[in-house]
């Protein structure tokens, strides 16, 4: 996830994770990109409590009791929105990601790390997924979900070999949606 917004375009400066749990992905987003300003969502009053312990001292992160559905976030503030293993616990995956395209500036990226019924073993895991979460979508299902929001997949990575159904999936607000026009360009410190 770091790599991904570490390698691509330019390095992102106000970075949202969604379903943050107890802050582990944050904790390594304050070590690799230190002028970074993070803010972590989790509707679990009990995974921030623990979050809010473990970053008590960190004035660059800042923590939220919410759901992806309604991100308590100004319109086009974040350049990029991060959420690992969460994404299939979402009740609401649709309207989630119009929240997420809102938050969004221009430019800006979302990038899911989940697993995905995709690839070799996708039947079996579209399969399990109707007793866990919301599911684990397919490559259509994404596609259609994330393109619905305004937004586009441009890169797929899958972890830990071609057996696995865990994927990074980057998607950017498209620019020639009706739902870009008027967004601010991704800000630059
Ligand atoms: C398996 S945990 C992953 C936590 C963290 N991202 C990690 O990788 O350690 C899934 C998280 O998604 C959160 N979650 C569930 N439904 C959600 C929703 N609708 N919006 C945002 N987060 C949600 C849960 O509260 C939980 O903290």
């Amino acid at each position: 996830m770091c790599d991904e917004l570490l390698s691509q375009g330019e390095v992102p400066l106000q970075i949202v994770d969604v379903g943050c749990g107890t802050g582990r992905l944050l904790a390594t987003l304050l070590q690799r990109l230190p002028a970074a300003e993070l803010v972590g969502v989790d509707p679990s009053e009990g995974m921030i409590t623990v979050a809010h312990a473990r970053f008590a001292d960190e004035p660059r992160v800042r923590l939220e009791t919410a759901k992806a559905s309604a991100l308590p976030l100004p319109d086009r503030s974040v350049d990029a929105v991060v959420t690992t293993v969460s994404f299939h616990h979402w009740d609401d995956q649709a309207s989630s990601l119009e929240e997420v395209a809102r938050v969004l500036r221009r430019g800006g990226r979302l990038l899911i790390a989940d697993v995905f019924a995709i690839g070799v073993i996708g039947g079996i895991v579209e399969r399990l997924g109707g007793h866990h979460g919301r599911g684990y979508r397919s490559e259509a299902e994404l596609s259609a979900l994330v393109g619905g929001a305004g937004l586009t997949c441009t890169r797929r990575r899958q972890l830990f070999g071609p057996v696995s159904p865990l994927f990074v999936i980057e998607a950017r607000l498209d620019d020639a949606h009706p739902r870009a026009a008027g967004r601010a360009p991704a800000s630059r410190a």
